[in-house]
């Protein structure tokens, strides 16, 4: 059985292709993290998955951010700091499982699981409208 923390539906798309593409990718990590913790995985794993994570998580941050200069996004100050924040957080944990022998824990998940969901919901949807006049996909 197939153990998901994050499921992605129409309700999280900004209707942009390549962006609600990149969050899919992130919540597959999420449930790959979250299944790796239930079967009680070791930290290798555990480690290279949020190793992949933050990668991820830059490579789509990067993405929007671009998107925001393309555009003269009005509110990117306050989304780019959002940004800065998650993505020290998720050096953190990472920082944290490979200096001791700690994995993952249940609350670590499900901070980064609300935190992605709350900042689709409400930062990423702001830019929604904006980004539709461009036409960016
Ligand atoms: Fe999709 Fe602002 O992160």
């Amino acid at each position: 059985m197939n153990m998901k923390i994050a499921i992605w539906d129409q309700r999280y798309s900004v209707s942009v292709k390549s962006i609600d593409q990149d969050h899919q990718k992130l919540f597959d990590l999420l449930n790959q993290l979250f299944e790796a913790m239930t079967k009680g995985q070791g930290k290798n794993i555990i480690g290279s998955i949020v190793q992949e994570l933050e990668r991820y998580t830059i490579y789509h941050f990067n993405r929007e951010e671009t998107f925001f200069r393309t555009t003269g996004y009005s509110k990117a100050n306050e989304h780019i700091a959002e940004h800065s924040f998650f993505k020290q957080k998720v050096a953190e944990f990472k920082q944290n499982i490979n200096k001791s022998d700690s994995t993952i824990t249940p609350d670590v998940l499900t901070f980064l699981r609300d935190w992605l969901v709350n900042h689709i919901l409400k930062i990423d949807k702001a830019y929604e409208a904006h980004f539709k006049k461009y036409s960016i996909q």
